[in-house]
């Protein structure tokens, strides 16, 4: 029983310290691009999401990690977003194209289409990597106010390239729109917008209903970029080796987790489980 509470501690432990992907952006982008399978964010929303970098979206100053499920209380302001290319081979473009979507409930999509929350053009990147979002929308953010009767439901922030011949259509081709459902496929393609570049999303709900299933957690030991060895560091030492046996480009690894030589770390997750 104690035995089995202290493993449980440990994997618990020895998961969120393999989940640090600070400095390592191809694996942030590789982490990204798993949880939008994981979340079913593909197919629900997008047909393919190939990301070329990562969203750091913070609200209320905070970093939010993706996935997690948000009070709607703090997802009232319009959140800053920061933007990491995978690595310095990317090339991201000028002008962007950025909105806020919300395709429904796992298992419950809005019909006809995903809502929009957000909706602007001409995003350009600023210094640092954040994202400047003009004063002019498309649609003005509006905050998540999901049916109270669903499961969370999941706020995707896509950022998508906007080339020069970019044109929107009808009505989303004019400022002061209202936060509704639409046909999210019809306004990229008719528009002629661009690949999506980045992607991000979070979970909000209302009530006590809960997703059948909500996978958001990946563990980036199964991701590409780990195996190509730019994961190592200081985080990995407590929870577990990290035996690259190839070039550090790209060659496959190895990696062998060794929870008895973390033990030392179990005294520590325990206390700190007991104050969070
Ligand atoms: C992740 O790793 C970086 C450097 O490798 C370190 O500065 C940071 O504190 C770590 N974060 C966590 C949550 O362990
Ligand atoms: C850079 O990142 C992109 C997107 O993840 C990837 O397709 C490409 O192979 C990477 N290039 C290099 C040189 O690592
Ligand atoms: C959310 O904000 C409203 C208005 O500020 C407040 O009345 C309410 O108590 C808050 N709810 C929670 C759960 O913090």
């Amino acid at each position: 029983m104690l035995t089995t509470s202290l493993l449980t501690i440990l994997s618990a432990f020895a998961l969120v310290r393999a989940q640090n992907t600070t400095n390592n952006p191809q694996l942030e982008v590789q982490s990204i691009d798993a949880q939008f399978d994981n979340s079913y964010l593909v197919p629900d929303l997008l047909a393919s999401f190939d990301p070329l970098a990562f969203l750091t979206v913070s609200y209320g100053g905070q970093p939010i990690s993706a996935g997690t499920l948000l009070p709607v209380n703090d997802t009232q302001a319009v959140p800053t977003i920061t933007i990491t290319p995978a690595n310095s081979s990317v090339s991201l473009g000028d002008l962007f194209t950025l909105a806020m979507v919300d395709p429904g409930a796992i298992g419950k999509l809005s019909t006809p289409g995903p809502t929009r929350h957000w909706l602007v053009n001409g995003v350009t990147i600023g210094a640092n990597g954040v994202l400047s979002v003009p004063q002019t929308a498309i649609t003005a953010y509006g905050a998540p106010y999901p049916d109270e009767a669903d499961a969370p439901h999941r706020y995707a922030i896509l950022l998508w390239q906007q080339p020069a011949s970019f044109a929107p259509q009808g009505d989303l081709a004019n400022p002061g729109q209202p936060i509704t459902q639409f046909d999210l496929n019809s306004y990229v393609s008719s528009s002629g917008l661009g690949p999506v570049v980045a992607g991000w999303y979070f979970t909000c709900t209302r009530g006590d209903a809960v997703a059948p299933t909500i996978t958001s957690a990946v563990d980036i030991r199964t991701l590409p970029a780990y195996a190509a060895g730019t994961a190592s560091g200081s985080s990995h030492s407590a929870s577990g080796t990290h035996t690259s046996t190839g070039s550090p480009n790209g060659a496959l690894s190895s990696i062998s987790f060794k929870p008895v030589t973390a033990l030392a770390g179990v005294a520590a997750a325990i206390f700190s489980v007991a104050f969070f």
